[in-house]
């Protein structure tokens, strides 16, 4: 509830994209790549009579027979560095990011695409699977044959493996730096987004975790902010809704470092700027959940118990284990980041005081991400509309010069807009022009529609020139992704 009370209920109350999956579909599915990124770790270490190993399996099956009681069947299958499951692309949850990256490429290494389990599954037929997985070699081109053969051996015909697809060359003009800092950025993410959850668990059981851990990883983004900011600006749209907190202060650790990068901080005040954020609400762990998610208008008692959470955070922070590793600033930070420059905001200070540069840097970035995040008790706004909102009605509240500063951050058809371009063709904002003379030539990636929905074609910069002095494609308007059924974070991953 990073809005004020009545802006934030302004709005009503709409739905999530119609791209996703049922939550309880995509739960079991998660659930499912879980347990195979177990599953093929322990059977390269036991054997099918080992007890853990056995005990796997049971668990393994609960979830693949509770999916296919379920659908009915039960397909996984890898398309272009995603899982589907029955043909719809599953998400992962913040947690299960490691799951589906290994499950990806031990898939993809044995040129497997997918497997289909038609009918219930028993315990020999998932071990005869795992162990006829473990046994292919990489980059045997006739894997998905030999896997249905072997299967076809043993009596098994309930089970198709097919191979992988070919998916065709669509990151045109990706170096592969910019690929590896891209996985590099995702890793750091979402391990990220796991530890701020883990401490804040932590927090609420009342144990001290360490900040040493967290700060390793800041120390780790803002490289990352430093080599390519809009990797990371490109992930903040993934927008968890489940894992809100967690995901909005890792979105707002990374806005506030660009800002803090464009102010000339070192790497040291980076360092204590990026763990402020990851804690500006860190107060809200002390708040019921019924009270955070809301759907309807809180009522006074709930609002002053809200506007407690800069206090609250202050007290948490202070007694994290390593103390030392927090100073004065990043505790006033905390402090500040709902406090306005015309007194508007709280906690409701007795004498007028100054916000220190920590909690205006904060207090934008978290506005921002706030407001283009869905949430139970209104809609989101798309990039731009945010901005506009910022700079038009919250002029008068929020640092004139770091607003400007964001702005070249996501620029002014900010990362993750959708475009309608001259060429009538649709495309998502990748990354800012690097010269602002040039801001409304951004680079996007060209989207198309097929019986899939939306898919990525190639990417374009709207520098491209017709060969003379004629732009190729130039932005017409933005539109709202939400009405095309557009899921906008997909494109990030
Ligand atoms: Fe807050
Ligand atoms: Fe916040």
């Amino acid at each position: 509830m990073e809005l004020d009370k009545s802006a934030a209920q302004s709005q009503g109350v709409s739905r999530a994209p119609s791209e996703a999956m049922s939550p309880d579909l995509a739960k079991l599915g998660n659930q499912l790549v879980s347990k195979f990124h177990v599953l093929m770790r322990v059977s390269q270490i036991y054997d099918a009579k080992n007890v853990t190993f056995r005990q796997f399996i049971q668990e393994s099956l609960q979830t693949i027979n509770a999916l296919i009681q379920k659908e009915g069947i039960l397909s996984l299958k890898i398309l272009k560095n995603e899982i589907f499951l029955n043909d719809q692309r599953l998400r992962y949850s913040a947690d299960g990011f490691t799951s589906f990256k290994y499950v990806l490429t031990h898939w993809q290494r044995k040129l497997i695409g997918g497997v289909t389990f038609r009918g219930l599954v028993e315990e020999t037929v998932l071990n005869e699977f795992v162990f006829i997985f473990n046994s292919l070699e990489d980059g045997i081109e006739d894997n998905a044959a030999r896997f249905t053969q072997r299967l076809a051996d043993h009596g098994i015909r309930s089970v198709d493996v097919t191979p992988l697809e070919e998916s065709a060359s669509e990151e045109e003009g990706t170096t592969l730096q910019e690929e590896d800092n891209k996985e590099v950025a995702k890793k750091v993410f979402f391990e990220t987004i796991g530890t701020v959850k883990e401490m804040i668990t932590q927090i609420k059981a009342k144990q001290y975790p360490d900040v040493r851990k967290l700060k390793r990883l800041v120390q780790k983004t803002i490289h990352l902010v430093m080599e390519d900011e809009s990797i990371l600006l490109g992930l903040t749209t993934i927008k968890n809704y489940d894992e809100y907190t967690y995901n909005h202060c890792v979105n707002v650790s990374i806005y506030a470092l660009g800002l803090g990068r464009r102010l000339g901080f070192s790497r040291e005040t980076l360092t204590e700027l990026g763990l402020t954020a990851l804690f500006h609400d860190a107060g809200k762990s002390r708040i019921p959940k019924e009270v955070l998610n809301k759907p309807a208008a809180l009522n006074d008692e709930e609002w002053a118990l809200m506007k407690k959470h800069p206090l609250m955070g202050v007290e948490t922070v202070l007694n994290l284990k390593q103390l030392g590793e927090i100073n004065p600033r990043m505790v006033i930070g905390i402090f500040d980041h709902h406090l306005k420059g015309d007194a508007s905001g709280y906690p409701k200070l007795f004498r007028k005081k100054e916000i220190s540069l920590f909690g205006r840097i904060i207090q934008i970035a978290d506005m921002y991400d706030a407001m283009t995040t869905f949430r139970v008790y209104r809609k989101a706004w798309t990039p731009e509309q945010a901005l506009a909102i910022m700079l038009r009605d919250r002029g008068k509240q929020l640092d004139p010069i770091l607003l400007k500063f964001l702005i070249g951050l996501v620029g002014i058809f900010p990362i993750g807009s959708l475009v309608l371009l001259s060429t009538g063709e649709l495309g998502i904002v990748l990354k800012p022009n690097a010269d602002p003379k040039w801001m409304d030539r951004p680079q996007v990636i060209l989207i198309s529609r097929d019986q899939k929905g939306y898919v990525k074609k190639e990417l374009a910069d709207l520098m491209a020139t017709n060969g003379g002095n004629q732009f190729k494609r130039s932005i017409v308007k933005t539109l709202d992704p939400n009405k095309y059924h557009i899921d906008i974070a997909k494109y990030f991953l």
